[in-house]
């Protein structure tokens, strides 16, 4: 982690390498099989490709692989067959040690959480920003923010231990998010989260790609699917398909069908996401 990036690598791997950052993509599977040891192929046949600025879910039945592709992505394993790049890299020609330099540029929310236990929720969401060298004055109101929104705020200094399955959920999303990733992979990230607050994290990802970010969500909350409206890969025993978006009948959600779209406004009890998540206007 305090690994410093060798120039050589800074240059073939930051962020300004030369993958086309209109139209990316910023991943593409081709022909990906994946297997754990001998056993059969948990993946078959995977292909798809996130343009950059995309948002999709990947959803299926438990088992059916989400987890293992999210972790083929944040390159915590390795297809047993076909090609995935990321961020135009192919990966199996990068080298281990160089590895980390694309890992940074993706936020990943993991279904175990994966907290630093010895540091309090507010240190836990600062860690990738001290990574990245930034002062604790440049980020210490955003965070403050952060946590508010995603209902932390009066938890900054509580240890992880202390708190409840959702609490260190939202905490773990909030971690994922605060360095605006160039991609953000969630593998259920609603899974202990009550509906309303699932549906504030729901608007904090959509705004979140609305700033950018290419976002892919693991789940198989099919009522978070429905109500944002974005595309779906579905995953069945290790195949992978592509679903027709299926909204909620307005009826239904007559409260946030039109909130997650672009004018999305934050409600007045809500704390505005101050960092540069919610202020783009002083911008461009
Ligand atoms: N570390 C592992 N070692 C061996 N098999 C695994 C491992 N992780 C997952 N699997 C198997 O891979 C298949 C897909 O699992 P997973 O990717 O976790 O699916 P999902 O996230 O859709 O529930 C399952 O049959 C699971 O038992
Ligand atoms: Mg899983």
């Amino acid at each position: 982690m305090s690994r410093q990036p060798t120039p050589r690598a800074a240059a073939a791997y930051g962020a300004e390498e030369a993958f086309d950052p209109t139209t990316g993509p910023v991943v593409r599977f081709q022909n990906v099989g994946m297997r754990y040891g001998r056993a059969p192929e948990v993946l078959k046949d995977v292909g798809f490709t996130l343009p950059v600025g995309s948002f999709h879910f990947l959803t299926g039945p438990s088992g059916a692989g989400k987890s293992s592709l999210l972790k083929l992505i944040y390159l915590a394993n390795r297809a047993s067959r076909g090609t995935v790049q990321l961020f135009g890299h192919d990966v199996e020609r990068v080298a281990r040690a160089d590895l980390p330099y694309l890992r940074r540029r993706i936020g990943v929310v993991f279904q175990e959480y994966r907290l630093l236990d010895h540091l309090p929720a507010f240190d836990n969401v600062a860690l990738p920003l001290r990574i990245a060298g930034r002062k604790p004055q440049t980020y210490r109101d955003d965070i403050a923010e952060l946590l508010t929104w995603v209902g932390l705020g009066h938890k900054m200094q509580a240890m992880p231990a202390t708190l409840s399955g959702g609490e260190k959920q939202r905490l773990a999303i909030a971690r994922a998010v605060v360095t605006q990733p160039e991609l953000l992979l969630a593998d259920e990230p609603t899974g202990n989260i009550d509906p309303e607050m699932s549906l504030k994290i729901l608007r904090l990802f959509v705004e979140l790609n609305r700033m950018g970010t290419t976002v892919l969500i693991a789940t198989h909350d099919q009522d978070l699917v429905g109500r944002a409206g974005m595309p779906v890969l579905h995953l069945n025993e290790g195949r992978l398909s592509r679903k027709a978006t299926r909204r909620a009948p307005e009826p239904a959600a007559p409260d946030y069908g039109p909130e997650l779209g672009p004018e999305y406004e934050p409600e007045p009890d809500e704390p505005e996401l101050g960092y540069d998540l919610g202020d783009e206007e002083g911008e461009a």
